[in-house]
């Protein structure tokens, strides 16, 4: 295997930010958000001090699954409004230091999309996958067409998998064909046309949805993995400083494979997203019935185990190198929010101040700024239902901007929003907590502008763990002591030798040697040069 090429310079001191395009900002009353309410809420983003901008797929789309289901890679849904608005959008982010990202479908198409509809009325196309057998193979969906037989699905069933090829042939499944046959080089080439066309328009990378699922029956996904390289070293070429980011959920496998960044993720090969759902998830909210029930680390009762994130951690980083970055989310549009069942706004501060100061590449999902909570009951939409206990439209409610009708989301009457606003008369808003220096989320920009500020706080810069019980130490770039108590009860652990300067800190204090750290405290502190 050719070793990766470094990740570019800009990601290092990213902070990415999540906009889940439907419920940001409405600006023209539809109930639904749009680029031109992005555009007009670019002042939180630049004050917050984020600045790099990733959307859901924002194309269009009948939006079986909120957007997942391509009709037209390089349209926009007209909901969200135009490519101009988009480009508009891009250009003015860029002048506010604020790159965007889009979402880059990459192993299916919605089954509306012209591919997928020639597809199933021509016996002769491979752009899909298609078994012409008599009894459907297990999994596979009758054709819509002419064309006899039955296609794969990726997803939902309207989401038929784009045909990268498979790995291995099998006399039982005739219907496969290797990787360079002609309908896998036709997607290909199609996901090259699909990011020149964006990059062309100005903007600067890729959020790839389940990257690892194109070239089927895929051992070690080793044929996939030579799949992003090419890709890679295309893009590498051709659009030097465009970022590419997998939902892979496995970045020793990915970063490998030519993504500049991966994310820790709930799902992934290494114990089913142990390593994030060891963190944050609280068996409330989003829950899979197969995860065992787990107290996460950020949990009052403080059962959770910081090892199991952290031996994961440091396993991928040492497989990555300086190849490129494990982002972690603080949630995202498909699982719980910090903010879910048992875990109150008291217990967010230490989260991000963990969040921020670990060496990672951090996301944050739109609203969690302000403690945003999962909303348990909100109806499902647009597929957000996977499971029983499942429904990722909690985590999908409108932003809460201020305490104007519908928090400043829309205009629309409140029946006509896209999901219902979290009815909570306590709800936190943008606009109380920008008045309130107390706040979350005067707190993460204070942590975002440290970040920035401060290279040992960053991705590059060595992290040393001196106690992984509770309270959490560590010490980043050889300065920087991190202090983070996520449980209820008090803790304490032994202070590195010498003075530490608070730097932003509340209910720790270090004194004598001894860090003495009150429930969901938290603290940084600057050990001066040694
Ligand atoms: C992962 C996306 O994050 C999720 O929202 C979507 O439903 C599936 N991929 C299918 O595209």
């Amino acid at each position: 295997m050719s070793s990766p090429r470094p990740a570019i310079e800009w990601l290092a001191d990213a902070v990415l930010y999540q906009i889940y395009p439907q419920s940001f900002a409405d600006s023209d009353g539809d109930g639904i958000g749009d680029f031109a309410g992005v555009e007009a809420r670019l002042d939180h983003l630049e004050w917050l001090g984020v600045n790099t901008v990733w959307f859901n797929p924002c194309f269009a789309s009948p939006f079986d699954d909120a957007g997942y289901d391509v009709a037209d890679y390089l349209r926009v849904a007209p909901r969200y409004g135009t490519n101009e608005d988009l480009t508009r959008l891009t250009e003015a982010a860029g002048r506010r230091g604020i790159r965007v990202l889009l979402d880059l479908v990459a192993g299916h198409t919605s089954d509306q999309h012209p591919w997928f509809k020639a597809s199933a009325n021509d016996p002769a196309d491979q752009r899909f996958i298609w078994a012409d057998t008599d009894q459907a193979p297990e999994g596979f969906v009758a054709s819509p067409g002419t064309r006899p037989g039955f296609y794969q699905p990726n997803f939902f069933e309207s989401q038929p998998a784009l045909n990268f090829g498979h790995a291995r042939m099998d006399p039982a499944e005739p219907w496969r064909v290797p990787v360079d046959a002609e309908g896998p080089r036709a997607n290909r080439q199609a996901l090259r046309d699909i990011m020149d066309h964006w990059l062309g328009l100005g903007l600067s990378g890729f959020r790839v949805d389940m990257a690892a699922s194109l070239v089927k029956d895929d051992p070690e996904h080793a044929e996939t993995a030579k799949l992003w390289r090419e890709l890679r070293g295309w893009l590498d070429r051709t659009h030097p400083g465009a970022a590419l980011l997998s939902e892979w959920g496995d970045p020793q496998i990915s970063v490998p494979a030519g993504f500049h960044a991966d994310f820790f993720l709930q799902f992934g090969p290494r114990g089913d997203g142990l390593p994030l759902r060891s963190l944050w998830n609280n068996w409330e909210g989003t829950v899979s019935e197969p995860w065992e029930p787990l107290q996460p680390y950020f949990g009052a009762t403080g059962e959770g185990t910081f090892s199991l994130f952290h031996d994961a951690w440091r396993e991928a980083t040492e497989i990555i190198g300086d190849a490129g970055f494990i982002s972690l989310p603080t949630a995202n549009h498909d699982f719980s929010r910090l903010s879910t069942g048992p875990r109150t706004a008291e217990q967010l501060p230490a989260a991000f101040a963990f969040q921020l100061t670990w060496p990672t590449l951090p996301a944050i999902y739109y609203g969690d700024e302000i403690g945003m909570r999962y909303v348990p009951g909100t109806p499902t939409r647009e597929g957000s239902r996977l499971g029983p206990r499942y429904d990722r439209a909690g985590s999908r409610t409108p932003m809460q901007w201020d305490d104007s009708p519908n928090a400043g989301f829309s205009t629309a009457p409140a029946e006509d929003l896209y999901l219902p606003l979290d009815p909570d008369p306590d709800r936190p808003t943008v606009a109380a907590q920008r008045a309130d220096e107390g706040s979350l989320l005067h707190l993460v920009r204070r942590l975002i502008a440290l970040r920035k500020a401060t290279p040992e706080l960053g991705p590059k810069s060595s992290t040393e763990v001196l106690n992984e019980g509770y309270p959490l130490v560590y010490v980043r770039g050889g300065r920087f002591l991190v202090v983070v108590n996520p449980r209820a009860a008090s803790a304490e652990a032994t202070a590195p030798a010498g003075p530490a300067g608070a730097v932003e800190a509340a209910g720790v204090t270090v004194t004598d040697g001894v860090i003495r750290a009150e429930g969901f405290g938290y603290g940084i502190f600057d050990l001066g040069a040694r």
